[in-house]
């Protein structure tokens, strides 16, 4: 009896929270609604925007100065109510709101400068900041201006500043913090241009840009589950003539798990604008809006589709574009939505960073596809999103460091006033600070803070990727340097500070007129798969930023020239520390930890990042050392992105250096991370042997190196072969790791290779090994013995290494002729010329 009044009474609890949730939809947890400077509790659209009077408590100010007009009503829009009065702030002020669920905010602020007694509030200039992220920065609004900011808030309290610039006030008719609806916005969409996935939405930061209805009427927030407001597209479209609308707002249906009516409501996917094409099979333009944005950001931008103009599936295919990008080709709703016609579907998509004020969004016939040309868009959403230093308007501004709630207080407004200059003033200082600190290093930075280096007072905000389809577009980054910079930094390119050849073209010394170290390389104009190169390097160079991977500074492409510069690396490539020059030796720590920073790089670009890349030229001359020996992997000119989810490999021809290219992706074309876990494997052979992956010079079964130290890596014998420098120095049980490591990494097939985390944890683990010995007594260690007995058969190894690896890349691939595994590679020396 008991038990079933428990269960009948969850019974009613469930059909009314079932009804309650069908009927109002999504309930915020946390919901601020005020009515700044009014007298009364104001209901708009539904809701109560309580009078100012109940906020006093979460807000602290200077002074309580409150505004009202009697011109009502100021707007004819729905919420006119809530600009008749105003508060205003004379010093630094915030409101401090208590979160009760984290998560997404939406942040709506009112403003009307109406005329009011003492205050003309249209001279109000002001900033406003919440969180770490500034929404406004020096705002002065003329006219009714209504702004719409989200933002996810982590902590228990969400605080919100107003700080009036120098002698002027803020201003605010009415605030809004409402919660957003967990996954409503999700943390990764396409990037447009490159196509690959960005993730990180989550954390940012956005300002509405608008929010369209296509084809339909303005929505007020009273028809918006959400409390949106919708506009109607007309204002937006380029030739106005190009579009028709049609409604059928009956026909809308939501899927299972996409859009929700919270996404979008059925007013919007219910109406569309579509392309105009007049009966006219044979008709084919765009239908285009124009958006004002403000250049330097990145936009989120969110579309709308329902297709509630075809009468069957399949008969529509179109092209969405965003500016000169294909957002999405040959789109068709159909099959997305498994033949049903009618269905809510968004597209999620980021722009890079926007340079020239105005977005444009065009829809238009598919031309691959044979079918009627026609196109449809619902809806659409463009967001701002936070530049790298958390700003959403201009300038970053500081958030308010006080804390008494204490008003009309003389002395703390004099002491207000001086915190805000010295914030200001530190702002300032932090700012030129991290402006020169980035200048100097910018490649230490985790994300890139572009900016033009020489030449232009304005501040190009970047990105966080890049985009590389053509030079010109590359260009958007903004870490171009004029070729005369370039020629200064290296004294015109001077013949004696070559520092490297490569494939790609010569390396040099440069120094920047700041003083910073560069390394330029300078690729040869002449070869097409150059310039491909080129893009592929600085595209994933300003994607992967890590202590681990080499830094590009920037690159210079005027003239035909393709000139990339790098953070300076004192102290070369890993292979000329082994062979082939007059460099000192290595310990075995050093070695060991080099591996471990290389290892580190790679894994974080098979694994930082949406989409693995596999580097592809992985060897011990694209591993670079800084002065203090830390490992740098460089050179992605051959990088790819690598396997999507659902495939398994990347087809593609061969490329690499051979001698560390992995047979199996020879064999099959197929390349996968393991590829570059086979060269790596190599590598490792390579510092422990010291000598060359391919040395023509020696006898025939011990030219190719990967060969000849897996079989005596198999018999159990590799201490038999290791570099002589190192003999007596290595830990058996840390030689033994080591082998079994790069044994394993060398495997026939790439299924049974370590991925590049477990290579990595295993050479941390060779490393404890070795470092175990040194704290406990290295003198009784016994591998000495072993190691000092084998040393005869070390100078089978002592072979003369003079051939460079610089010459012997260089050299004619007939050299080989008669090697083992030479008329494999000769095709591909000749035609890669590396
Ligand atoms: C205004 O709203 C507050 C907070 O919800 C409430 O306590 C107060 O009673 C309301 N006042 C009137 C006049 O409705
Ligand atoms: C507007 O403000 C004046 C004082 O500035 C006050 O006397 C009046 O009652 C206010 N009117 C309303 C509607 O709040
Ligand atoms: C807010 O950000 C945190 C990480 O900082 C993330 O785990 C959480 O899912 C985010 N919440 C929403 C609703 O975006
Ligand atoms: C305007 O300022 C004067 C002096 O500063 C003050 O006496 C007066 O009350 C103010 N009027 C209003 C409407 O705030
Ligand atoms: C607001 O103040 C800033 C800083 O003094 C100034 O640069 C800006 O022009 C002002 N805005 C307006 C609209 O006066
Ligand atoms: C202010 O905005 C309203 C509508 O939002 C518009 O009718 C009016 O013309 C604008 N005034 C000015 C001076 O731009
Ligand atoms: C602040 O105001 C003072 C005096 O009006 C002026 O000299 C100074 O240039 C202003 N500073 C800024 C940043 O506008
Ligand atoms: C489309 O609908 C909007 C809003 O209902 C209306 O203002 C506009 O005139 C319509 N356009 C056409 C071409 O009918
Ligand atoms: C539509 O716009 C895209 C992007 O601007 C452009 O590449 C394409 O040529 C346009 N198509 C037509 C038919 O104008
Ligand atoms: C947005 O701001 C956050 C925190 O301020 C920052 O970590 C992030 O990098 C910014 N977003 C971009 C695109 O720079």
């Amino acid at each position: 009896m008991m038990s079933f009044g428990i269960l009948e009474s969850f019974f009613w609890i469930s059909v009314a929270c079932s009804f309650f949730c069908f009927s109002t939809g999504f309930t915020p947890a946390d919901q601020y609604l005020i009515d700044c400077g009014s007298p009364t509790n104001t209901t708009v659209g539904g809701r109560v925007f309580v009078a100012d009077g109940f906020a006093s408590k979460l807000l602290s100010t200077p002074q309580d100065i409150l505004v009202n007009t009697s011109l009502k009503p100021i707007t004819s829009s729905d919420d006119s109510l809530l600009y008749d009065s105003a508060r205003i702030f004379t010093g630094p002020s915030k409101y401090t709101f208590s979160i009760s669920q984290s998560g997404r905010h939406w942040i709506r602020l009112y403003f009307y400068p109406f005329a009011s007694g003492n205050y003309s509030m249209s001279s109000a200039n002001f900033s406003v900041s919440a969180q770490d992220y500034t929404l406004l920065s020096h705002f002065s609004p003329k006219n009714v201006s209504f702004r719409e900011f989200s933002l996810n808030v982590t902590s228990e309290t969400l605080e919100i500043s107003f700080i009036p610039t120098n002698n002027s006030f803020a201003f605010l008719n009415a605030i809004e913090v409402v919660s957003v609806p967990n996954g409503l916005i999700t943390d990764d969409a396409n990037l447009v241009n490159p196509a690959v996935k960005f993730q990180g939405l989550l954390t940012q930061a956005m300002e509405t840009v608008e929010r369209v209805n296509m084809g339909g009427p303005r929505i007020s927030p009273a028809n918006d589950r959400l409390w949106r407001t919708w506009v109607p597209d007309n204002d937006f479209l380029v030739q106005a003539n190009f579009a028709k609308n049609v409604t059928n707002i009956g026909a809308v249906k939501y899927p299972k798990g996409g859009a929700t009516e919270d996404t979008a409501p059925p007013t919007v996917y219910g109406t569309c604008t579509e392309m105009n094409s007049q009966d006219n099979p044979t008709s084919i333009f765009n239908v285009t809006w124009e958006f004002d944005v403000d250049p330097g950001f990145q936009y989120f931008v969110r579309f709308h589709f329902c297709d509630i103009v075809s009468k069957s599936p399949n008969q529509l295919y179109f092209n969405v574009y965003i500016n000169s990008w294909i957002a999405a080709p040959n789109l068709d709703l159909s099959t997305i939505n498994v033949n049903i016609l009618a269905v809510a579907y968004y597209m999620d998509i980021v722009t890079p960073v926007n340079d020239n004020g105005k977005l444009r969004v065009s829809i238009g016939p598919s031309t691959t596809v044979n079918a009627y040309p026609d196109a449809i868009l619902n809806g659409l959403e463009i967001m701002k999103m936070n530049n790298s230093m958390g700003s959403l308007g201009g300038a970053v501004i500081a958030s308010v460091p006080f804390s008494s709630n204490s008003k009309k207080n003389v002395g703390m407004i004099v002491g207000l006033s001086i915190a805000c200059v010295v914030v200001v003033f530190l702002a300032v200082f932090l700012f030129l600070f991290c402006r020169r600190r980035k200048m100097a290093r910018l490649g230490h930075s985790k994300t890139w803070v572009p900016f033009s280096i020489y030449g232009g007072t304005s501040l190009t905000m970047g990105s966080k990727y890049s985009n590389g389809t053509t030079l010109s577009a590359i260009s958007n980054l903004g870490y171009r340097f004029p070729f005369a910079a370039v020629l200064e930094a290296t004294n015109n390119f001077d013949e004696s500070w070559v520092i490297g050849i490569g494939g790609f073209g010569r390396v040099f010394k440069g120094v920047l007129n700041d003083g910073t170290k560069v390394a330029v390389k300078r690729g040869n104009p002449q070869s097409q798969q150059g310039i491909a190169e080129f893009q592929t390097e600085i595209e994933m160079l300003s994607q992967f930023r890590h202590r681990h991977l080499v830094s590009l500074i920037g690159y210079c492409d005027e003239k035909n020239e393709m000139i990339l510069i790098y953070e300076y690396m004192e102290n070369g490539t890993l292979k000329s520390h082994l062979y082939g020059s007059d460099r000192p030796s290595l310990s075995w720590k050093d070695r060991l930890e080099i591996c471990i920073g290389a290892a580190r790089g790679l894994h974080y670009l098979h694994t930082g990042y949406s989409k693995a890349v596999i580097h592809r030229d992985v060897k011990s001359a694209n591993i670079l050392l800084d002065e203090n020996l830390l490992a740098k992997v460089a050179d992605f000119g051959l990088s790819k992105t690598g396997p999507e989810i659902d495939q398994t490999h990347v087809s593609t021809a061969v490329k690499g250096s051979f001698g560390y290219l992995d047979p199996e992706y020879f064999r099959r074309q197929q390349l996968t991370e393991k590829s570059d876990v086979y060269s790596f494997g190599v590598v490792l052979f390579e510092v422990l042997c010291a000598r060359p992956v391919i040395d023509p010079t020696l006898p025939r079964e011990m030219v190719n190196l990967a060969e000849w130290a897996m079989k005596w890596q198999k018999n159990g014998q590799l201490e038999q072969i290791i570099d002589p420098n190192l003999v007596g120095k290595i830990k058996p049980d840390s030689l033994r790791k080591f082998g079994e490591t790069a044994e394993k990494c060398l495997a026939e097939f790439g299924v049974d290779r370590p991925s590049m985390g477990d290579v990595l944890w295993n050479l941390e683990y060779c490393l404890q090994l070795q470092e175990a010995v040194v704290q406990n007594d290295p003198e009784e260690n016994s591998t000495n013995a072993i190691l000092e007995l084998s040393s005869q058969v070390n100078n089978l190894n002592n072979v003369d290494t003079t051939i460079s690896a610089n010459q012997f890349e260089a050299s004619n691939a007939d050299d080989l002729s008669g090697v083992s595994m030479s008329r494999v590679f000769s095709q591909l020396v000749k035609s890669e010329g590396r």
